[in-house]
């Protein structure tokens, strides 16, 4: 047993070093995953993380934003630490929260914000949609630019209209002889 034991621990120590990210040091759990410390290593965005992580620690690094869907990838993922890091709370990061939602809603009260303004004054678990800055602003912002070229289209199809509504109404007002 205890044989089997050691070739348990070697075979899992290799597998955890096997795809652990450059910075981060790996530890295989007893219960298979993977705890995955990426704590204090000036990380400014995600590294490409093991697919049977199970616990990811990002604590204290430079970490702005998480591209959405950037976990969907770690079915076994249970726990994330992502405190102390700059986070940017803009609508693209309601990935994020909503992932802690889902598993740990607690540690959204010790998540901070560092930009924008209006989303620093609460832990990201309390800010309202408006702090966070709606998605569906941002999508009513990029139709304004089409916008301004479908009103001048209309002034000058309007116009042509003037015009033309004119010039029959003189043809038509003209006395018949
Ligand atoms: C955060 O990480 C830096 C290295 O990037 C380290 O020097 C510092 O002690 C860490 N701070 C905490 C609170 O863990």
């Amino acid at each position: 047993m205890p044989v089997w034991g050691a070739l348990f621990l070697l075979w899992a120590a290799a597998e955890a070093a096997e795809d652990c990210p450059a910075p981060c040091t790996c530890q295989a759990l007893e219960t298979m995953g993977l705890w995955v410390d990426c704590r204090g290593k000036g990380l400014t965005s995600l590294p490409a993380l093991p697919a049977h992580t199970r616990h990811l620690l990002l604590a204290n690094n430079s970490l702005r934003s998480m591209p959405p869907g950037a976990l969907d990838h770690l079915i076994q993922l249970q726990t994330l630490d992502v405190t102390q890091n700059p986070w940017h709370c803009d609508c693209s990061l309601t990935y994020m929260r909503l992932w802690l939602e889902d598993h740990t809603p607690e540690a959204l009260l010790d998540v901070h914000c560092a930009s924008p303004i209006l989303a620093t004054i609460h832990p990201l678990g309390h800010l309202t949609g408006y702090e966070l800055g709606s998605c569906g602003w941002q999508l009513q912002a990029s139709w304004a630019y089409p916008g301004v070229w479908w009103d001048v289209a209309m002034v000058v199809v309007a116009t042509m209209s003037l015009a033309l509504l004119a010039g029959l109404l003189c043809a038509a007002t003209k006395p018949l002889y």
